[in-house]
């Protein structure tokens, strides 16, 4: 009788020691998967935001707008000049900042008039408004629609033969382009786009150089004008084992072979006062402080700096353009149709979707940046009419306050909302026309 005492004993010992092992284990996992969860981030605007919050609200701007930072515009016009050698031109990429009045001020601020164009809608908008500007194409064109670039070209100051440059990547290409001169009976400057390792097309070899040369030395209407190496590649190599310098280095060097064929096919008759020898772009251009052989370096996003652009390389230059939009509903969870059930496992897991807040539009290429810590969701879907938002219990924001985004990029997403909203000093002081895409 005792014996089997002890062991009823001993049994329940050896269980409940199993249970607390096993109730132990369990509370260890859930505290491993808690400190596995994406951490809370919470906060209201900060001052910066307030202001830019106020201000849109303060000019009734109650819709989705594109905000230009004007002072911090002009910080990084600032930063780029500083970066600019003597001598090294500055071409403005007129697709990044797609807008008259900003290309203007930009031209006026830096002392360009030299337009990198890569639409053809935007090419005759260009020739028309600016006539004194100085083009060069980003793209080789389709040689159609260079035709319709001079069928659409009203009367005017601008003067295609003297101020384009047409983008030339294949002997094909060029071969259309002098029919076009021919049967239109114009002259027209040819760039050639080189591939200097993006390897988006061009020309690879300088051995390709002296056919097409010949072939622009034999039309009466054509001109040779330079070259054009975009090498934003470059700013994506490591730079660990010197691997960015050589890239660098194999990529000017090749760019540097080009010039060298083409000065020693023209001999005397070789006018470097008459070439343009473009490279870089947002990305490299700081690589290019010293270099000597090319003539300009093209820019434009660095200058408002979408999210894309933040990296190593223009770690000065400051964000100054933003989306703000209205909050037009606040809830207090989040509801995925059909996943009703499965809410709280997600707000568990992650307690930046506890709340849900949905914006007037959305679904732009943009990433919201304040209040920190708000989030799209791919589970409900995004929505350009009213997206959802999710952020923590702690994001204070309600109705009719405002989100904040940064576009991604500013070439397509610039011209999402119509005139752009100038913020200078705490208030929205101006706007600015965006161009339309074509009639
Ligand atoms: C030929 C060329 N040059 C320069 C640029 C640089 O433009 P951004 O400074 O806006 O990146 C681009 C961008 O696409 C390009 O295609």
């Amino acid at each position: 009788m005792r014996d089997s005492f002890e062991k009823i004993k001993e049994k329940l010992s050896t269980l409940s020691r199993r249970q607390i092992i096993l109730g132990g284990g369990t509370l260890a996992a859930a505290g491993f998967i808690a400190n596995q969860r994406p951490a809370k981030n919470a906060g209201a605007h900060n001052d910066y935001f307030l202001s830019l919050q106020n201000a849109v609200k303060q000019a009734n701007l109650a819709r989705p707008t594109l905000v230009i930072d004007k002072q911090r515009l002009d910080q990084n016009i600032a930063t780029l000049r500083s970066h600019l050698r003597t001598g090294m031109n500055y071409r403005i990429v007129a697709k990044s900042l797609p807008s008259l009045p900003m290309l203007e001020y930009v031209m006026k601020e830096t002392g360009t008039n030299r337009l990198m164009v890569f639409h053809q809608p935007f090419l005759n908008l260009v020739a028309t408004r600016l006539p004194d500007a100085d083009i060069l194409l980003g793209k080789p064109m389709p040689v159609a629609a260079a035709a319709r670039f001079y069928d659409e070209l009203g009367r005017g100051r601008f003067t295609p033969a003297r101020q384009i440059q047409w983008l030339i990547d294949t002997p094909a290409r060029l071969a259309e382009y002098a029919e076009l001169a021919t049967a239109k009976n114009i002259d027209m400057r040819i760039n050639f786009e080189l591939d200097v390792g993006l390897h988006r097309g061009g020309l690879r070899e300088p051995g390709e150089l002296p056919a097409l040369l010949n072939a622009i030395d034999a039309h009466p209407r054509l001109s040779f004008s330079g070259f054009m190496g975009y090498d934003p590649h470059l700013a994506s190599v490591p730079g660990v084992l010197g691997w960015q310098a050589s890239a660098f280095e194999s990529s000017t060097g090749l760019y540097k072979a080009f010039i060298n064929q083409a000065k020693s096919h023209y001999g005397d008759r070789w006018q470097q006062d008459q070439m343009t020898f473009n490279t870089a772009g947002s990305p490299t251009y700081q690589m290019h402080e010293e270099s000597t052989h090319a003539t300009e370096i093209a820019v434009g996003s660095a200058l408002v700096k979408p999210t894309h652009f933040d990296v190593a390389t223009l770690d000065d230059h400051v964000p100054a353009s933003f989306i703000t939009t209205p909050v037009l509903k606040v809830r207090d969870k989040t509801e995925i149709p059909a996943l009703e059930a499965i809410g709280p496992l997600t707000r568990f897991w992650d307690r930046n979707s506890a709340k849900t807040f949905f914006i007037y539009g959305g679904n732009w290429l943009a990433e919201p940046v304040s209040p920190p810590g708000l989030q799209t969701n791919d589970l409900f879907g995004r929505s350009s009419n009213q997206e959802m938002l999710n952020g923590s219990d702690e994001v204070t924001l309600t109705t009719n306050d405002y989100v904040v985004l940064r576009p991604t990029q500013s070439e397509f997403v610039f011209l999402q909302f119509g005139d752009m909203a100038l913020f200078e000093a705490g208030e929205i002081t101006d706007t600015w026309p965006v161009f339309t895409q074509g009639a």
